[in-house]
């Protein structure tokens, strides 16, 4: 098969011929039929991920069709169009994953090739009504966010729910579930534009959070957040504490700004507010996520579609952050 292929820090994605893997006792054998990209994989390309190993072929999200089955695997599965979980080994505790936890695409090859073999229990059938690039789209940023968003942040109906840098692919994702939730939604985003297509999505209102002062701007729109929702952290995730209304959730995924040094803890503990960290999702939480998105139809937003080749361009196209919705690779 031919794959997208990273050989050290900060090499191109190389196309080139591999070794088709084979699946051993209790795996499946995909053809992709679309992958999509995550931030994970830039950093892996910036070697600034932990556990590194190259030659690597990233990629955690796709959709396809089982060719092939292990061992121990019912062939009934062979010809099924399913959807890949990319979080693997999470374990017995719904709380944190176990030790041997891991996502698909570092340390095991990934989704950014012709095939990727996967353990049976990490598939699902693909529900009917995504298109193969819809499904790709879904399952990293929406099991992500979906966490962070319902079993960490406790959203629901008629909660009012904050999500920061709506550009990302995660935050993207977790609005359209917040919204299909019944929430009111706000958010941030370095773009004006990407503020206003979310408004198009349902969304409330939003700022830019490169405006001095963004937060005044939403507290003089809001009485508060039950929930907010960020990957950034950094110097300006204070003002989440200002946000948050009394009992609300401040839950982080990521944290691209760096370090927070300078929370205010009379305001944490007087508003008794909870400040949350989330990864990834359990495979109930996939489950869940999946009956969601099908409860609501939710198709989830593509930017951009690129070859399965051009690998390199997309994520280069990642880096520069213009993006609103999922980059995805097609075979
Ligand atoms: N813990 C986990 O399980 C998990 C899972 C997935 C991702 N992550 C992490 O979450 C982060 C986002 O991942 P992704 O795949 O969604 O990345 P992505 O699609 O590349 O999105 C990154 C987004 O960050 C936003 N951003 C940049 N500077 C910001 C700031 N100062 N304040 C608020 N938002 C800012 C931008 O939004 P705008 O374009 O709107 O400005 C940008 O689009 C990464 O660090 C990733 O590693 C963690």
């Amino acid at each position: 098969m031919k794959a997208n292929v990273l050989t050290g820090i900060n090499q191109p994605f190389i196309w080139q011929e591999v070794t088709t893997p084979q699946p051993l006792k209790g795996e499946v054998l995909i053809k992709i039929q679309a992958a999509a990209l995550n931030h994970r994989d830039l950093w892996i390309q910036k070697g600034q991920y932990a556990g590194l190993r190259f030659p690597i072929i990233v990629g955690s999200d796709g959709s396809g069709i089982v060719t092939q089955v292990g061992e121990g695997v019912d062939e009934t599965w062979i010809g099924k169009e399913v959807i890949i979980n990319p979080g693997m080994n999470w374990g017995d505790e719904p709380a944190f994953q176990s030790r041997s936890f891991k996502v698909l695409g570092l340390p095991d090859d990934g989704t950014f090739a012709e095939y990727v073999k996967v353990p049976v229990e990490n598939v699902d059938i693909k529900p009917s009504f995504l298109s193969w690039d819809e499904a790709a789209a879904i399952p990293l940023a929406g099991l992500t966010g979906y966490r962070a968003l319902f079993t960490k942040g406790g959203c629901k109906a008629g909660s009012t729910v904050l999500i920061s840098g709506v550009g990302g692919g995660v935050a993207l994702i977790t609005m359209q579930m917040a919204l299909a939730a019944g929430a009111e939604v706000y958010v941030t985003s370095g773009d004006d534009s990407k503020i206003e297509r979310s408004k198009e999505l349902g969304a409330k209102e939003g700022v830019n959070y490169k405006i001095n002062g963004w937060h005044k701007l939403l507290q003089s729109a809001v009485d508060g957040f039950d929930v907010i929702i960020d990957s950034a952290a950094g110097e300006s995730a204070k003002n989440f504490i200002e946000l948050a209304r009394p009992g609300g959730r401040i839950v982080f995924y990521g944290g691209t700004q760096g370090p927070i040094t300078t929370l205010n803890p009379q305001k944490l503990f007087w508003k008794q507010l909870s400040l949350l960290g989330s990864t990834i999702g359990t495979n109930e939480e996939f489950k869940a996520m999946l009956s969601l998105f099908e409860t609501h139809t939710i198709h989830p937003v593509v930017d951009a579609v690129f070859k399965m080749e051009e690998a390199e361009q997309a994520v280069r196209k990642m880096e520069k952050g213009e993006q609103f919705g999922k980059i995805l690779l097609r075979p």
